[in-house]
């Protein structure tokens, strides 16, 4: 690979912080991510890594844990708990597992919100997160073709699909989502 990583390296090491389950997950998410990064003609090394690393800090508590998470963190973890554990991972990657390329960070802290004028590295792991074999979404086959005919309306469903979902709930909305929705919106 172009990246001077050791992937089994990372995935023994993510294997220490997620379940078997989540493992599992983050394993498909890399792959369906590699796929998409081939379609689309993406660095297949960097989208597959973020894919995998995406939720690297799921299962970490960040009200106990003695990483250095800053009141920011905080602030995201009570506010949208849904999304906090992607913004933790600029502290988490290089606790665990060294030092990465921004932009595979980058791709990995959008995966949830998304947010506008993604990257396609950052669009596809936003996908991928959504389309893995293992979703029991109704949408998902459906998103998934979409996929790989244009980025952008995948992501303009996606977002559309949990809003919907966060609405419906009553659950608090980031921002960012509301961000991407409006900004795939227009352009897809
Ligand atoms: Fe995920």
């Amino acid at each position: 690979m172009s990246l001077n990583i050791d992937l089994d390296y990372i995935k023994s090491i993510l294997k220490t912080l997620l379940s078997d389950h989540r493992y599992d997950h983050s394993l498909r998410v890399s792959h369906e991510a590699c796929l998409l990064a081939q379609h689309y003609h993406v660095d297949m090394d960097k989208v597959s890594l973020a894919g995998l690393i995406h939720d690297a800090a799921k299962e970490i508590d960040v009200f106990n844990s003695h990483l250095a998470f800053t009141d920011d963190h905080i602030v995201i973890y009570k506010n949208y708990p849904a999304v906090g554990h992607a913004f933790a991972l600029d502290v988490v990657i290089p606790s665990y597992f060294g030092s990465f390329p921004d932009d595979v960070i980058q791709a990995a802290m959008w995966h949830t919100s998304g947010k506008e004028n993604m990257t396609d590295s950052e669009k596809i792991v936003f996908i991928a997160d959504f389309i893995e074999p293992q979703r029991a979404y109704p949408q998902r086959l459906e998103v998934s073709k979409l996929a790989y005919e244009s980025l952008e309306k995948a992501v303009f469903e996606i977002a559309s699909f949990k809003l919907h979902h966060l609405l419906n709930d009553r659950k608090s909305i980031y921002s960012k989502l509301v961000d991407c929705y409006n900004f795939y919106n227009y352009i897809k």
